[in-house]
């Protein structure tokens, strides 16, 4: 039974105020925005966090805005539920912007609101999640609201690798609040609800006359599938929210802890039988890198993060013997597993946030190189794919490579090579680490003789099948050191299970400076 109304007045006034704050814009905007097929702020926050541990800061703040009719148009909580709470036990930090409330639009005092949390956040070492949907700017207010988006920024940078913040896109996100989720580690789009841009359609068909929908503009699939500008695109809110409670589960809290560790409910040892013939005979012929990595992870579980962009490599992350890792994979499936400029950005990012956060990086190399042409040399690829190169080099989480097929050129420096400090290097015995691919080599090493070869094409064939026998394998790179192991497909679980065990206390420091210059 609901308790008596308090009779004492001042605590009348308390119920009063936290009714009409929970109330946000009113009944009917709430009926809207169901109409809308999306949930209210605080509905979605009961979805997001443990059952009764939201904690509400702020409940009482409004604008203090008087211009234009604001004076007497005052919501307690002016538009945005902050606080904290907890996922799977462990304490997070939270903001969820409410549309229902002049159009979740941003204000000065909205945005001291958010600011209060990240800065508490990233004081006691705990992940911010911010659920978006806002119509920007709030408008009557001009600069001060300008003003506080720039302070959320500031905040985004310096909490970044700091602890983990993640931006789940739930209605509109457009002009400059883009970019706070732009700055967040990831971001999670819900499919048909959701959108993000910079300008709208409207202001595109004014100034450079293209006709474009919101949703082909920046809607989920735009931004998982075209800009990876998204991480994540979702059925529905609650497939969203879902999907920030499982990439937590990988995460430390902050950059001063470990992942948390499962109990590993797998057999370590695992034997993975159809790892023995995946790699086809025919090195031309592709396969999915996906089916090696769910043969070597925990019960097969592998989370794929921006798997709509850029297919040709893979990441994500997986749990071996209980611990999490990041997974980063050529995909021969795809463009044969080439390094593009998508591709080389996608990874960069990838392995510097694992880095961050003392996440271990599991590589497999299928690699033929780096995509030629003048699209990829014009857009920039020898900057681009440095990147990947700097952050593998720069990374000092524990690094263990498998290299299951090809390794050419510079991708086999890039893809975590011992050279640039990977821990651990294995090879199938498919493996093939050489400067390029038998035909590309032979037909420039030996063109002389080739030129003058009776029969072009039986010279060319023995040459090929003299090269592949040298270099194409591993056993040149295994004689070296530079593969620690050359190791049966079957036992890759067993051997990554024994590597990331023997590493776990891997304490490596670069040289101290400001920071580095990885070039953007
Ligand atoms: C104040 C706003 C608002 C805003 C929406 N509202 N956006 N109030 N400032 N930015 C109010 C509306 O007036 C309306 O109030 C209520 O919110 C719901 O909006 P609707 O338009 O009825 O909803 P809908 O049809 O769903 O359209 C949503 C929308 C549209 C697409 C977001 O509202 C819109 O285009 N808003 C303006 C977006 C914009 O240009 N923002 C500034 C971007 S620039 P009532 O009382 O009528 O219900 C920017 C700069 C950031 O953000 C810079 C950072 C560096």
């Amino acid at each position: 039974m609901d308790a008596p109304p308090d009779s004492d007045p001042l605590r009348a006034r308390l119920d009063a105020l936290e009714r009409q704050a929970e109330l946000g814009g009113g009944a009917e905007r709430i009926a809207k925005q169901h109409e809308a097929g999306k949930l209210t702020a605080r509905e979605r926050l009961d979805l997001l966090l443990d059952p009764g541990t939201f904690v509400e800061l702020d409940k009482f703040v409004t604008h203090r805005s008087a211009e234009f009719g604001m004076g007497d148009k005052r919501i307690p909580g002016d538009g945005v539920v902050t606080g904290y709470g907890r996922i799977d036990g462990r304490q997070v930090f939270v903001f969820a912007q409410d549309f229902t409330v002049f159009g979740g639009s941003l204000s000065g005092a909205y945005a001291q609101k958010i600011c209060k949390v990240m800065d508490m956040a990233t004081r006691v070492g705990a992940p911010i999640i911010g659920l978006n949907d806002s119509g920007g700017a709030r408008i009557q207010e001009g600069v001060e609201s300008l003003a506080g988006y720039a302070e959320i920024f500031l905040r985004n940078t310096l909490a970044s690798g700091v602890v983990p913040q993640i931006s789940v896109i739930l209605g509109p996100c457009a002009g400059g609040a883009v970019y706070s989720p732009a700055i967040t580690d990831f971001i999670v789009m819900t499919k048909d609800t959701s959108y993000m841009f910079i300008t709208g359609p409207e202001v595109i068909k004014t100034v450079t006359h293209e006709e474009v929908t919101k949703e082909d503009l920046g809607g989920a699939l735009a931004h998982n599938q075209k800009s990876g500008v998204a991480h994540f695109a979702a059925e529905n809110e609650q497939a969203s929210i879902l999907t920030v409670r499982e990439l937590l589960s990988y995460l430390p809290s902050n950059n001063a802890e470990d992942p948390p560790v499962v109990p590993c409910e797998d057999e370590p040892f695992r034997v993975s039988e159809e790892l023995r013939t995946l790699v086809p005979p025919n090195p031309n012929k592709p396969y999915d890198i996906k089916e090696v990595v769910r043969a070597v992870v925990d019960q097969r579980h592998f989370f794929e993060v921006q798997e709509h962009f850029a297919r040709n490599i893979v990441v994500g992350f997986a749990r071996v013997n209980g611990r999490a890792v990041g997974i980063v994979a050529n995909q021969p499936a795809v463009l044969a597993g080439v390094l593009d400029i998508s591709a080389s950005v996608k990874a960069a990012r990838f392995v510097r946030f694992c880095d961050c956060f003392n996440i271990p990086l599991v590589t497999f190399v299928d690699v033929p190189g780096f995509l030629p042409g003048t699209a990829q040399e014009w857009g920039g690829i020898i900057t681009h794919g440095a990147k990947l190169l700097y952050a593998f080099a720069e990374a000092t989480v524990p690094k263990v490579t498998v290299i299951t097929r090809k390794a050419y050129g510079g991708a086999y420096d890039v893809m975590a090579s011992k050279h640039i400090r990977a821990d651990v290097n294995y090879a199938w015995p498919t493996a093939e680490i050489a400067v390029m691919g038998p035909e590309g080599a032979v037909n420039i090493i030996f063109r002389n003789e080739l030129a003058k070869a009776a029969d072009t094409a039986t010279e060319r064939a023995r040459l090929v099948a003299d090269y592949r026998e040298k270099f194409a394998n591993p056993f040149k790179a295994a004689e070296l050191g530079y593969i620690d192991e050359v190791i049966r497909p079957e036992q890759t679980r067993e051997k990554l299970v024994r590597a990331l065990e023997m590493l776990k206390d891997k304490r490596q420091e670069n040289p101290a400076r400001k920071h580095g210059n990885i070039p953007l």
